[in-house]
C-alpha cells in the first residue's frame, strides 16, 4: 500500500521518536542534543544507541542500524512497512487513508475487535468470584500472575450465554459471533450460544497484536482437552503459532518450539522467552516460514513420547528446508518441558538447552534406536540408515567423528563405516554440488545487493557528499544558492537522496526520514541515518557547504580528466597497432 507523504509526515509528527523509542529503550541524555540507551538490536553493555529528537532519527554506533520512527517500529516489532505505519497510526489514533473504502478489511477489523473484546471479557471473568475454579486450576499448574497477565489468560464461564450476551450488549451481532468462532447457532434456529464454556482460555495473538482466536483448556480431566477456535476469516491454526507475539521480541536468536500451550507459558515464566507452540498440529511449512522471519535457529522441545518424537522428526525436515539451523532437546524423567521445569527447575532446563543435540546426533540416535543391535540383520539395517545420515553431512571431520561413533556402537571396524559413507556420499555428491552452486549464487546476489547501498566508488567525493546531505537535512535554509545537482554526486544513493531533499524543500515540505523512508531499502536507510547522525557544526554551515561542494566538483573534474586520459591512451594504443582511428583526431 502506498501512503501519501503528507500522511506519513503527520504520522511522524504525532509519534515523537523519543517517546516511541523511550517505551522500548531506557534513554538518558548524555551528549549534546542526543539521547542514548542500550541498543535493542544487538547486545551491549555500554550505550551506543542514539536518538536525535531534532533530526527525528535513531542510529546505533555499534551495529549501524538506524532510521526514522517507522523504521524503528519495523525493526523492533518485526513488521513490514505498511504494518508499522498501521501500528503507529493506531498508537496515535490516526485513521489509515484508504480504510474506508475497503469493506473486507473493515469486516476483518470488526472480527478482530470482537476477539479482543472477548479476550478482555475472559480475562475479567478470571478475576470475578465465579472465576475461582479457574484460579485454583492456574494455581495448581503453578502459573504466576505475571504470565497470566502477559499471555492475557482468561476464563470462559460455565454459562451458555454469558459471552454472547456481553458481546451483543457491545453491539456485535449473532452473525459476527458465529463468524468469529465464538458462538454456534441454537438448534431452534433462533439465537446463538457460547462455544467456550468452563475453560481456561489462551488467546492466540499474531505478531501485530491482533487476537485471532482462542485455545481453551478444560479445567481438569475431560474431553476434548483443548478446544480451538475453528477456521474463521481471521484464524487458521496451521498458519499461526501460539506466543509468537511474545517470542519475536526475545533476544535469544533462536525459537524454542514446544508442543503444548502450557509448556510455552511455563517456559516463558522461567525466562525462556522465545518459546512458541504450533497449536496442536504438527509444525506446518507455513508456521516454519513464519519462524524463519524471526530467527535462524530452532530448538525443538517436543513432548517426550512417541508422538512427540515423531512430530520432531517431521519438524526437522520442514525447518531444514528453510535453511534453519535445527537442534533437538532431549528430556528424560519428564513428559514435557512444563513437567521437567516443575520437577527439576529452570537451571536444569537451561542445561538441557545448552546440551541440546544438533539434529545429527538426534537423528542418528533416533534412527538407530529403532533396531535391536544384537540381531545381525537389524544391525545391518541400522548401519545403513546411519550411513545415509552421515553421508549427507557437508563437513569431513563431522563425517569421521560420527562414523567412529556409529562403528563403536555397532561394534564394527570404523574403516568399514567410513568406506560405506564415502560410497554413499559419492552418490549424493552431484546433488549436493548443484545445491551448493544454487546457494552460492543466491548468497553472492544478496551480498551484492547489500553492498551496492553502502560502497563508494570515490570515497573522497562521497564523504563531502555526505556532508552536503547532512547540512541540508539539518537546515534546509542552506539550499538557497546551492550550486550543485544530483548528477554531480559520485554516489548514486546520495545523489538520489539529495534530489529528494531538494524537491521537498522547493515544495516547502518538511524534511524527515519518516516521510522519506518509503523511498529507500532498509540497508539504504541504515546507511543514510548513519550519515545524518554524524556531528556537524551548523554555525558555519554555509562555509562548510561551500567547502564540501568544492571537493565534489574538483573530484568530478579529475574523474573526467582520468576518463579523458584513459580514452586518449586507448586511442593511442589502437593507432599504434594500426587499426584504430575511426573517431580519432
Ligand atoms: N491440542 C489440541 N487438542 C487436543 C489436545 C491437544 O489442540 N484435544 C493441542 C493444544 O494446543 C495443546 C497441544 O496440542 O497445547 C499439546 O497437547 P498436550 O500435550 O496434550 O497438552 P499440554 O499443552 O501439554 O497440556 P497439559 O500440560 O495441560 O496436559
Ligand atoms: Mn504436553
Amino acid at each position: 500500500m502506498a501512503f501519501p507523504e503528507s500522511f506519513l509526515q503527520e504520522l511522524a509528527d504525532r509519534n515523537d521518536i523519543a517517546d516511541v523509542v523511550g517505551s522500548y529503550v531506557r534513554l538518558t541524555k548524555r551528549s549534546g542534543a542526543n539521547l542514548f540507551g542500550l541498543c535493542p538490536f544487538h547486545s551491549e553493555k555500554t550505550p551506543s544507541f542514539s536518538v536525535s529528537p531534532d533530526k527525528q532519527i535513531y542510529h546505533c554506533f555499534g551495529c549501524g542500524k538506524g532510521g526514522s520512527v517507522i523504521n524503528f517500529i519495523m525493526e523492533i516489532e518485526n513488521l513490514s512497512f505498511p504494518d508499522a505505519v498501521e501500528f503507529l497510526a493506531r498508537r496515535c489514533g490516526m485513521e489509515l487513508p484508504d480504510e474506508k473504502e475497503d469493506e473486507g478489511r473493515k469486516k476483518r477489523e470488526r472480527l478482530l475487535s470482537l476477539n479482543r473484546d472477548a479476550a478482555r471479557f475472559f480475562h475479567e471473568k478470571l478475576k470475578e468470584p465465579g472465576g475461582a475454579v479457574a484460579r485454583e486450576y492456574i494455581a495448581k499448574r503453578g502459573l504466576s500472575p505475571t504470565v497470566v497477565k502477559n499471555f492475557g489468560l482468561g476464563f470462559a464461564p460455565e454459562s451458555w450465554y454469558e459471552l454472547t450476551n456481553a458481546m451483543k450488549a457491545k453491539g456485535y451481532t449473532d452473525f459476527e459471533l458465529v463468524n468469529a468462532g465464538l458462538a454456534n447457532s441454537n438448534k431452534s434456529g433462533k439465537g446463538v450460544h457460547d462455544i467456550f464454556r468452563s475453560r481456561l482460555m489462551f488467546p492466540i495473538i499474531d505478531v501485530r497484536g491482533n487476537v485471532l482466536g482462542f485455545s481453551g483448556r478444560i479445567l481438569g480431566d475431560g474431553e476434548p482437552k483443548y478446544l480451538n477456535t475453528r477456521e474463521t476469516p481471521v484464524f487458521n491454526k496451521s498458519r499461526n503459532l501460539f506466543a509468537l507475539n511474545l517470542a519475536k521480541k526475545s533476544k535469544n536468536g533462536y525459537i524454542l518450539l514446544a508442543e503444548g500451550n502450557i509448556d510455552v507459558v511455563s517456559l516463558h515464566q522461567s525466562g525462556f522467552d522465545s518459546a512458541v507452540a504450533s497449536l496442536g498440529t504438527s509444525l506446518t511449512p507455513e508456521q516454519a516460514r513464519l519462524i524463519s522471519r524471526y530467527a535462524n535457529e530452532v530448538v525443538i522441545a517436543y513432548d517426550n513420547d512417541a508422538a512427540g518424537q515423531k512430530a520432531a522428526q517431521r519438524a526437522i525436515g520442514i525447518l531444514e528446508n528453510l535453511d534453519l539451523k535445527v537442534k533437538v532437546l532431549r528430556m528424560s524423567g519428564a513428559k514435557d518441558p512444563d513437567e521437567f521445569i516443575k520437577l527439576k527447575g529452570a537451571d536444569a532446563f537451561k542445561n538441557l538447552l545448552e546440551q541440546s543435540e544438533n539434529h545429527v546426533e538426534y537423528r542418528l540416535q533416533s534412527a538407530m534406536s529403532k533396531y535391536n543391535l544384537s540381531i545381525d540383520e537389524e544391525k545391518v539395517a541400522a548401519l545403513k540408515d546411519a550411513v545415509n545420515i552421515i553421508a549427507s553431512l557437508p563437513n569431513a571431520v563431522e563425517r569421521e567423528v560420527y562414523s567412529m561413533r556409529v562403528a563403536e556402537k555397532c561394534s564394527v571396524s570404523k574403516d568399514v563405516v567410513i568406506g560405506e559413507v564415502v560410497r554413499a556420499r559419492k552418490k549424493k555428491i552431484y546433488y549436493t554440488k548443484m545445491q551448493q552452486e544454487k546457494e552460492l549464487l543466491r548468497s553472492t546476489n544478496s551480498s551484492r545487493a547489500k553492498n551496492k547501498a553502502v560502497s563508494y566508488e570515490n570515497p573522497r567525493s562521497a564523504l563531502a557528499e555526505e556532508g552536503v546531505i547532512r547540512l541540508l537535512y539539518l537546515d534546509s535554509g542552506l539550499f538557497s544558492g546551492v550550486e550543485i545537482s544530483p548528477e554531480d554526486f559520485s554516489s548514486p544513493l546520495l545523489g538520489r537522496f539529495f534530489e529528494i531533499l531538494k524537491e521537498k524543500t522547493d515544495a516547502h515540505l518538511p524534511l524527515s526520514m519518516a516521510s522519506l523512508s518509503a523511498n529507500f531499502s532498509p540497508e539504504e536507510t541504515d546507511h543514510l541515518t548513519g550519515i545524518l547522525q554524524k556531528p556537524e557544526v551548523l554555525s558555519k554551515g554555509q562555509q562548510a557547504l561551500g567547502d564540501y561542494i568544492n571537493i565534489i566538483k574538483t573530484e568530478k573534474q579529475s574523474a573526467f580528466a582520468e576518463d579523458d586520459l584513459r580514452a586518449y591512451a586507448q586511442m593511442r594504443n589502437k593507432k599504434e597497432k594500426g587499426y584504430g582511428g575511426q573517431n580519432g583526431c
